[in-house]
């Protein structure tokens, strides 16, 4: 039975790590901080919440008092870090709150760590922290060796604070992990990234708006193979190692948003080809043998099978994304694509 710290476990992918550790660690005990940025949601913890073996604290990663005393208080064993400044758009807009939250924030929970001692530090990380690779070599795969080459603000600091892990692995021997997964997708996922804001654009039918051409190729993983892959590396991974974790599954954005306007029943001729994003990263490809090999993880849902479920859960869980709609993601989308 182990205490487990989960930042950022309002998002996305925190979230659904929650769920999975309380349906497959049902004795263990899940400590959520998060400070609920526009990004995290208490509604999607509204299940957890009810679940006696977790407790959220609405807290800053940067406050180091608020950490310290959580840390004081519920003697983690693991602490896994998914607290981030996620979004690319957004970094390229204001890159400041990246830095702090994912470097700063970073430093401040590995301070706690060495401070009140833990078996795990496990640090969440991308594989944007290796830059892109190009689309006529397909033969290339990024690798846990591929040289850290990275282009917008967000990637920076996610590459920032890998160094700052390894780093306090090396002079003060905290135990540490590092996993750097390609794109997630599935439940809860915020609709200003690609495949939710197409889902509820569509629903809506309003226009879906393609950066550049739409040949920009991603590497898409269903979120539960993520988390998976996550517990196994915090529970039986080398210490001071990284991970990379993808699923071999490269799709360009065009034919990901024809695919999900074919399983609503919409026509392609809501696409719109806007603006380019700046520095845009033309191709992730993730070659996934070491943590296949070393842990024998291999991804379990099919991108076709993902798809049409996320597809069914947004269209089941309009209770969830509408409200999140208005407010401050109106300003934003009227900022990002008003006119683009
Ligand atoms: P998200 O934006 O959906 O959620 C981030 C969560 O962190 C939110 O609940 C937010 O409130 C919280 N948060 C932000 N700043 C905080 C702070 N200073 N203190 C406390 N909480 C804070 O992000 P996500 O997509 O779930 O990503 C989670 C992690 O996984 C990130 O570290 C990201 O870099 C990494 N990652 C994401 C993907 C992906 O495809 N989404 C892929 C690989 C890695
Ligand atoms: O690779 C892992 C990364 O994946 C994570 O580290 C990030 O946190 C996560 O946000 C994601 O980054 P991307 O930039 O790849 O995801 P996003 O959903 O923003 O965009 C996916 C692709 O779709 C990208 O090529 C940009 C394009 N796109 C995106 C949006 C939001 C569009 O064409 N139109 C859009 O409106």
């Amino acid at each position: 039975m182990s205490t487990i710290i989960v930042t950022g476990g309002a998002g996305f992918i925190g979230s659904n790590f929650i769920y999975y550790l309380l349906k497959n660690h049902p004795d263990d005990r899940i400590v959520c901080i998060d400070c609920l940025t526009y990004a995290g949601n208490l509604s999607t913890l509204q299940a957890a919440l009810e679940n006696t073996n977790f407790v959220f604290y609405k807290t800053n990663i940067c406050d180091r008092a608020g950490v310290d005393s959580i840390f004081e208080k519920e003697h983690p064993d693991i602490v896994v870090n998914f607290a981030a400044e996620s979004h690319v758009d957004r970094s390229i807009e204001h890159p400041e709150v990246f830095l702090q939250t994912n470097i700063l924030g970073t430093q401040v929970l590995m301070d706690a760590c060495r401070k009140y001692g833990i078996k795990r530090y496990h640090q969440v990380s991308t594989d944007e922290v290796y830059g892109d690779l190009p689309l006529d070599r397909p033969d290339l795969l990024f690798t846990e060796e591929t040289p850290i080459h990275t282009s917008s603000p967000y990637s920076a600091s996610k590459a920032a604070a890998d160094l700052l892990v390894l780093a306090y692995h090396r002079t003060y021997q905290l135990p540490v992990s590092i996993s750097r997964c390609s794109n997630n997708y599935g439940p809860y996922h915020f609709p200003e990234k690609l495949i939710p804001l197409m889902i509820v654009n569509a629903l809506h039918d309003k226009p879906l708006p393609v950066y550049g051409e739409g040949k920009n190729v991603r590497d898409w993983l269903y979120v539960e193979d993520h988390c998976r892959a996550i517990d196994l590396i915090v529970r039986n991974g080398r210490e001071g190692e990284v991970y990379n974790i993808g699923g071999h599954n490269e799709m360009a954005n065009i034919d990901i948003v024809k695919l999900i306007c074919d399983i609503l029943g919409k026509p392609h001729s809501l696409i719109r080809f806007v603006k380019d994003r700046k520095g845009h990263d033309m191709r992730y490809a993730i070659d996934p043998s070491k943590i296949h090999k070393e842990l024998g993880w291999l991804p379990e849902t099919k991108f076709a099978d993902g798809l049409q479920k996320t597809v069914q859960w947004y269209l089941t869980h309009q209770d969830w994304w509408e409200p999140i709609l208005s407010g401050e993601y109106k300003l934003y989308y009227q900022k990002m694509y008003g006119d683009r």
